[in-house]
């Protein structure tokens, strides 16, 4: 999830008055900057040549680079604020890559998925690539369309020519925006599975990741559809396919201010990113595995002979990410019959736990950097364990510091209430369960192969539980006087249990307990009274050893006692109906992914219930993002 501008007017226009493409591209990034801040990048197209400055870090760190190596005045530009994927946040691969002999410029947001396929092919015709991303590639892979099959013909569009070729070949998510010193005045752009706008103003062009990226030059936005790419120039707009026939984009106003611009619409970053799951997921399980369709880490510094030997794994992690570590937990003993513990990072180190060589540490953390589980994972390592982090943000200290690495993708989560970086950790983990049962073969890749295809069809079920959330909205806002709530779940719905009360803790200040649902009748079932609310996670009455019965008998022991019991349940659970007061219905799916679907309605009751308490759900009190004390 990175930003993107792009820019083309008349030398007559703002670069007359001191505003060239450049402060526009940088002012665009500067509204952008909430999609990723590893490192920014900028090109121009002036004097018949590209002239570029990108650097690591948040875009004061290009600023002044800019300021030190000033570029010329221009009307053509692009420019990138990065959130690393493929390779780590250096300068080398800060956007925007070269290709054509310094004379084509790209910027991509996504993923390729066939970089690896690409890259050797280019490799072989005696491209040298500079950095470690797949944008590079594709930069090449444009560039040596136009040079060597378009024979370098600038005329009649050829950069927008080059691109359709480019694209037809490219696989996963990608927008992509480019600029050729050869074309001066044009801006080239695709789009698949990303996000890309046209901003129409009067002699010059925008092109954004979002609306923010123009909203202070122009309301008149064009969406782009699927697979289409789009050719600007200051005064003219032209969109086609992949294939250049002729294609319609959507003109619309745009009537956000530019605060809620850059929260895509909704009031918070929060709501926004629960918005963001079904991208947050799909993007983690983009390009995944190898030419013959087998799973690869990001980062492997493990023998593979090493990980066949691994008797135990020890998730290490806080927060959020210690429950999705708990989620994880089921399918990794499920598929790969290894002994898997899951412990607070903090309580680990002072435990004396039981740690050798063979036992392989799997931290989880959205930021990298949680001093508990940095300083966890340093000490698992003193005493000779492997270790592997599950990460959100590329280069921070925890993978730099692990043996093996597994990024989520789920893009820059601003709010400190985890909530796209939980789903996206749960799939990661699930990956890497994936990965070593594929290693130490204990599944057929077949069977690897069906659990990717349910994986792939979960982004769509999210879609549906969010294109259904008014009921539960509701049933918040009716409870924002409630004292207590809680929750129970039983196997993989235990911690999406614990997960809903922490979300209604941290945003509402609600008094919040998620349990095991059979611990009930060992102590809690005491708390419940009259009116007391409890959400029930429950599991799919398709699955295995009497679970769903199970839970429902867990239902009807707190309504017998005066609970209001509000279920989560699978779409055609008509057994649940009788015993709660209201019901959920979440998407069929197997019951080890069911988790990525039953955490989206909670997360929206406690994002609703603590705004109707007129909270800041983006900055809740007393917390912080990323914690880095111990
Ligand atoms: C803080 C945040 C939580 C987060 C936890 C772990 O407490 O408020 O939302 O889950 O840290 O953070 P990490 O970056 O390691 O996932």
């Amino acid at each position: 999830m990175c930003g993107i501008v792009g820019y083309v007017g008349h030398s007559s226009g703002r670069v007359n008055v001191g505003h060239g493409a450049l402060d526009v591209v940088l002012e665009g990034l500067r509204r952008l900057e909430y999609r990723g801040y590893d490192s920014a990048g900028v090109a121009v197209v002036a004097d018949g040549t590209i002239s570029s400055r990108k650097k690591s870090g948040k875009l004061s760190n290009l600023l002044a680079e800019l300021e030190e190596k000033p570029l010329p005045d221009s009307v053509t530009g692009i420019g990138h604020t990065r959130w690393a994927t493929h390779g780590g946040p250096t300068d080398q691969n800060a956007h925007p890559h070269l290709s054509d002999g310094g004379k084509l410029a790209l910027i991509h947001n996504g993923i390729i998925e066939n970089f690896a396929e690409l890259k050797l092919e280019l490799l072989e015709k005696g491209t040298v690539f500079a950095s470690e991303t797949d944008t590079e590639v594709a930069a090449a892979l444009l560039g040596d369309i136009f040079r060597n099959q378009l024979n370098g013909d600038a005329s009649n569009g050829g950069l927008t020519k080059a691109m359709q070729l480019a694209c037809q070949r490219l696989e996963g998510a990608f927008t992509l925006l480019a600029v050729h010193a050869d074309q001066p005045d044009v801006v080239v752009a695709a789009r698949r599975n990303s996000p890309l706008v046209v901003g129409l103003g009067e002699g010059e062009n925008f092109l954004g990741s979002d609306v923010s990226g123009f909203i202070d030059y122009t309301r008149r936005a064009v969406e782009l559809g699927q697979d289409q790419i789009v050719t600007i120039t200051a005064d003219t707009v032209e969109i086609t396919d992949f294939f250049g026939a002729p294609a319609q984009g959507k003109e619309y106003h745009v009537d956000w201010d530019p605060a809620s611009a850059e929260k895509g619409g909704y009031p918070s970053f929060m709501e926004k990113e629960i918005h963001d799951q079904p991208d947050a997921v799909a993007n983690t399980l983009l390009g995944r595995s190898d030419l013959d369709g087998k799973l690869t880490l990001d980062e492997m510094r493990i023998d593979p002979e090493h990980l066949k030997k691994i008797n135990k794994i020890i998730v290490l992690a806080c927060g959020t990410s210690a429950y999705s570590g708990q989620v994880a937990k089921y399918a990794i003993e499920h598929w790969c019959r290894i002994a898997t513990e899951v412990e607070l990072s903090h309580e680990f180190r002072y435990r004396d736990p039981i740690v050798d060589e063979n036992t392989l540490i799997v931290s989880i953390s959205q930021s990298g950097e949680t001093m508990d589980t940095l300083m966890a994972v340093r000490y698992a390592k003193e005493q000779g364990a492997k270790t592997l982090s599950i990460c959100n943000t590329n280069g921070s200290t925890i993978p730099r510091e692990s043996d093996a690495v597994l990024y989520t993708h789920a893009g820059p989560e601003i709010a400190v209430a985890s909530t796209k970086a939980f789903l996206a950790q749960i799939t990661a983990a699930y990956l890497l369960g994936l990965y070593l049962a594929q290693l130490r073969g204990n599944k057929f890749q077949g069977e690897i192969k069906d659990i990717l295809a349910d994986l792939g069809k979960v982004p769509a079920k999210i879609q549906q539980v969010l294109d259904h959330v008014d009921e539960i909205k509701d049933l918040a806002r009716s409870m924002a006087g409630a004292k207590s709530v809680l929750f129970l779940g039983r196997h993989v719905g235990f911690p999406v249990a614990m997960e809903g009360a922490l979300k209604l803790k941290e945003l509402a200040y609600i008094h919040a307990e998620g349990f095991a649902a059979g611990e009930l009748k060992h102590g809690p079932i005491a708390l419940i009274e009259e009116g007391q609310p409890v959400f029930v996670v429950v599991p799919s009455p398709r699955g295995r050893n009497s679970l769903h019965a199970k839970v429902v008998s867990n239902i009807q022991e707190v309504r017998a006692r005066g609970a209001k019991t509000i279920v989560i349940a699978e779409e055609g659970d008509e057994a649940v109906k009788a015993y709660a007061e209201h019901v959920f219905y979440i998407p069929e799916t197997p019951t080890l992914l069911a988790p990525l679907l039953a955490a989206v309605p909670l997360q929206i009751f406690a994002l609703e219930l603590a705004t109707a308490k007129g909270y800041d759900v983006d900055q809740p009190r007393n917390l912080a993002k990323s914690v880095t004390v111990e």
